[in-house]
């Protein structure tokens, strides 16, 4: 029998609620699968700093090095709770940009899928979202001002700056590049590369090395559009993308507006790959404002776990089971409070109530 080796990084607020649904589907894929997931559990974020000390503990780092794949739950603090935190230390600084930096995680993929059966939940208007949409952000996840130089201090006229600078070399840019025709290869031939070349130098480099790498992929178009005009277009004619790659930060924030598109960053997974190590998590935060009352939706962290299956293991029918069977529970006019008002004609749903109708959709396929 195949033992994958999982290691389960619940996070913070909502954090162990969703991870509690996905650990649903991970064991019943692998009762019916002649497959052992080896599910452990390690301390990450805002809990794990109050519990050892550090946001990312080194029995933590020990436990993910050792697992075939890692399933993270969101992590952070509400902005008043972050500052009980050194600001270093914080999860953000502390855990997760320390996670993609360990495993190199450069490219980070966040689907924009929501099916037909879906579309109503988007609050854009039927005569825009249609039959609903399928696109990728392609996201650069290591790289850029996140992971640049940081510097501050008090100027000689005695006045507090700060200084972080967007760094990038031509094999960070290639890397991802590659991968981005790779992906756009294997769908419909179209790239849109997101930039701001008119004013960051950063892109001018991004866009040239984008050009070389298309040269090598004359079956994939490149279409450059500038982030700001981009951030437009996503809302007036979303179905006008299919694969979208960026640099970090642009990604970061265009990525949380394809949640809104969709209607909830509920509905937003991800996958972040490195070289030799993949970690799975939703696109959103901890979500404090609705933590511990068992109302967040699942679906971005259960969509992580199909992720999981099909980019870590090559199982991509059971990945797409578990894609058909989130679709059906909502296809059966179910919802989760995030997409949904009260009163409306919907039967509202809990997050464990979303798990276990998705893990009954399961069994039926
Ligand atoms: P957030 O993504 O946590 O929440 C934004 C909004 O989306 C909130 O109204 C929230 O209730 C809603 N939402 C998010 N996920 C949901 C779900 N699964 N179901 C239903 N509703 C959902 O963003 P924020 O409030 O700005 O950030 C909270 C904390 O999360 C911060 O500390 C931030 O740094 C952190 N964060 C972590 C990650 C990560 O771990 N990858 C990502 C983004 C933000
Ligand atoms: C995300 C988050 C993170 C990011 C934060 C929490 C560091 O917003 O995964 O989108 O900016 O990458
Ligand atoms: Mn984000």
């Amino acid at each position: 029998m195949t033992t994958h080796k999982i290691a389960l990084l619940d996070g913070d607020g909502i954090g162990p609620e969703i991870m509690a649904e996905a650990v649903k589907v991970l064991e019943l894929v692998a009762e019916r699968n002649d497959i052992e997931f080896q599910l452990e559990s390690g301390a990450f974020g805002a809990s794990a700093y109050f519990s050892h000390g550090h946001a990312f503990p080194d029995e933590t780092k020990a436990l993910c090095d050792s697992a075939d794949a890692i399933l993270k739950g969101p992590i952070g603090l509400s902005h008043e709770e972050s500052k009980k935190i050194p600001v270093d230390m914080q999860p953000e600084r502390g855990a997760l940009l320390p996670l993609r930096r360990r495993y190199d995680t450069f490219a980070n993929f966040r689907p924009v899928y929501l099916p037909k059966e879906i579309a109503h939940f988007s609050p854009l208007k039927p005569e825009i979202i249609g039959d609903g949409v399928d696109f990728i952000i392609i996201r650069e996840l290591v790289g850029g001002l996140y992971f640049g130089k940081k510097e501050t201090g008090v100027n000689d006229a005695g006045r507090r700056y700060v200084n972080e600078s967007l760094e990038y070399d031509e094999d960070q840019i290639e890397r991802i590049a590659r991968v981005a025709f790779e992906t756009a290869q294997k769908r419909k031939g179209v790239l849109h590369n997101i930039h701001k070349s008119n004013v960051l130098k950063s892109s001018v480099l991004w866009n040239e090395v984008m050009e070389e790498v298309g040269a090598e992929f004359p079956d994939v178009e490149i279409k450059h559009i500038l982030v700001d005009a981009a951030a437009t277009y996503l809302c007036l004619n979303p179905g006008q993308f299919d694969v979208m790659v960026m640099e970090n930060m642009f990604g970061d924030i265009l990525s949380d507006q394809g949640g809104g598109i969709l209607g909830s960053l509920g509905l937003m997974p991800s996958a972040c790959m490195g070289p030799d190590k993949a970690y799975y998590e939703p696109s959103h935060g901890s979500a404090p404002d609705i933590a511990g009352q068992k109302i967040a939706n699942p679906y971005s962290m259960i969509g992580s776990v199909a992720m999981m299956l099909e980019m870590s293991f090559g199982m991509d029918t059971e990945a797409r089971n578990v894609w058909q069977a989130m679709q059906s529970v909502f296809g059966q006019g179910y919802s989760t409070p995030d997409l949904s008002k009260p009163g409306s004609d919907v039967r509202m749903i809990s997050t464990d109530g979303f798990g276990d109708l998705v893990v009954e959709e399961l069994r039926k396929l």
